[in-house]
């Protein structure tokens, strides 16, 4: 079969009316009319909108296989662009000949034209992307995958791909995925009859990685301005709207760069991105805006036209222990703040992205710089209306003297980490960067209240499916 498609999109805002075409897609809905016609309205992704296509009854297969046709078919059309004679459409198409390719039981096939819950839709991860929502949700990614690499591309930024199995624990959280091919039933043990990881595929214990900046920090003391971006892992026990175990992060690194110069890259990409997907993706945001979060496009364009708050971590306790709440975790100097502070600083307080810097060193990392006081590190957290914390950074601990106390601090061998110590013997940097969650990019841009919803197939406690 030679197959010469053209997409829906480009039928229904470019080609010329009276041109003859070939479009392939899957039927939402299909209508026969008493006056011997059928109406098809067929999807192929490309866009929100299907397009309508008028099937006569003269076409040869028209009552043994059009008049059948329900939802989820697959269908090859060649027809003629014809105006539209109804609204909100320029164009539609009378066929000229209907190719059914796949038939789809109407009994049993699931995404029948209707409202479907996403909790439903989850069980039906492979063929959501047939509904409106979730054929918005898979093209707003894939531009804002392209947004973000344009981002940085065009700043002269390296795309680094830093390896997804390793041997550290950058976050130092200990929620790490074991990657082992050792028999859990039967691993080899030493002499004092403990697991002898030597046996192991990689001879040492080895994880899917939870960042890669330790690596992209190498790069960057090298190479200047780099970036990852890619899928990263945490064995968190969390089951809220906003945490995966598997999610998608794009972590800028740059030498020469101090936690200021940071906190200004990471606004600038936030305005630059959200205000992008406007434009490139303008009928799926408005969808998004109908739909999902009748707010969702004021506030991106905000976010876009006004400065970010900056305020420090000590600050941000002052605001919430003054504030009349009933917290489920009272705010004090030197606790982690938690989603529901994060949320008040940005829903309640400010009322946009606000960016908290100088967190107590003994919540954060150990790659994070000390500052003067000895008790803050150059840490900075962006954090958004209704998500939360959407990036997490730092300006790094370039001191060798400093980095190996916080080290051991930390109950970390400085051994295992030589080449990351390395870095801090021969030529030194100030340097920094920051994380942003993908999908907590993705939610935000689109209002999509679950995190499960943005992401084509999630992976959360007790939930690998697909
Ligand atoms: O704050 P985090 O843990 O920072 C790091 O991993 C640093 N190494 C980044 C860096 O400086 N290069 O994670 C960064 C961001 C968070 O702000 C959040 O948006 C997202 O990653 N994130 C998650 N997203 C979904 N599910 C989870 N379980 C997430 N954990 C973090
Ligand atoms: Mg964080």
């Amino acid at each position: 079969m030679n197959i010469e498609r053209i997409l829906i999109a480009d039928v229904l805002a470019n080609v010329e009316v009276g041109a003859e075409v070939t479009i392939g897609g899957w039927t939402r809905t299909v209508r026969a009319s008493k006056g011997g016609f059928s109406f098809i309205s067929l999807n192929d992704g490309s866009c929100m909108d299907c397009i309508q296509i008028v099937a006569d009854k003269a076409l040869a297969n028209y009552e043994s296989e059009i008049s059948h046709l329900t939802t989820g078919c697959s269908l090859l059309i060649d027809g003629v662009v014809v105006e539209s004679p109804g609204k909100g459409q320029r164009v539609e198409m009378h066929a000229k000949e209907v190719r059914v390719i796949g038939l789809a039981d109407a009994e049993t096939y699931p995404m029948q034209a209707k409202r479907h819950t996403f909790e439903f839709l989850r069980t039906q991860a492979h063929l959501r992307t047939r509904t409106n929502t979730f054929g918005a949700v898979a093209r707003v990614r894939s531009a804002m995958a392209g947004l973000i690499h344009d981002y940085f591309q065009s700043r002269g930024f390296l795309y680094v791909h830093t390896p997804l199995i390793t041997a550290s624990d950058c976050e130092g959280a200990g929620e790490l995925f074991r990657v082992t091919t050792m028999d859990p039933d039967a691993p080899p043990r030493d002499d004092a009859g403990a697991i002898d990881y030597s046996q192991d595929f990689f001879s040492r214990p080895t994880y899917l990685t939870v960042s890669g900046q330790l690596e992209a920090e190498t790069y960057a003391c090298s190479l200047g301005n780099v970036y990852t971006f890619g899928p990263t892992f945490r064995a968190e026990n969390s089951n809220t709207p906003r945490h995966l175990a598997e999610f998608w992060m794009i972590e800028p690194e740059m030498a020469f760069c101090d936690l200021q110069t940071d906190a200004d890259l990471a606004e600038d990409f936030l305005k630059n991105i959200f205000a992008g997907i406007l434009n490139k993706c303008p009928s799926d945001m408005e969808f998004f805006n109908k739909r999902i979060d009748k707010t969702v496009i004021d506030t991106l364009t905000h976010i876009a036209e006004s400065p970010f708050e900056r305020i420090t971590y000590t600050k941000a306790i002052e605001i919430l222990e003054k504030a009349d709440c009933q917290w489920q975790f009272p705010p004090a100097w030197g606790i982690d703040l938690q989603t529901e502070h994060e949320r008040y600083l940005t829903e309640e307080t400010f009322k946009k992205p606000v960016i908290i810097t100088d967190y107590p060193s003994s919540i954060k990392p150990f790659y994070m710089r000390l500052s003067d006081d000895g008790k803050t590190v150059a840490a900075m957290d962006v954090l958004v209306p209704k998500i939360g914390e959407i990036i997490g950074g730092a300006q790094r601990e370039e001191r060798l003297d400093v980095l190996t106390e916080r080290m051991a601090a930390q109950s970390m061998d400085a051994e295992d980490y030589w080449w990351y110590t390395d870095l801090r013997k021969y030529g030194t940097v100030p340097h920094a960067g920051f994380g942003l969650g993908f999908e907590r990019t993705i939610q935000f841009a689109t209002g999509m209240a679950n995190i499960r919803d943005v992401i084509p197939y999630p992976r959360t406690p007790r939930s690998a499916d697909f």
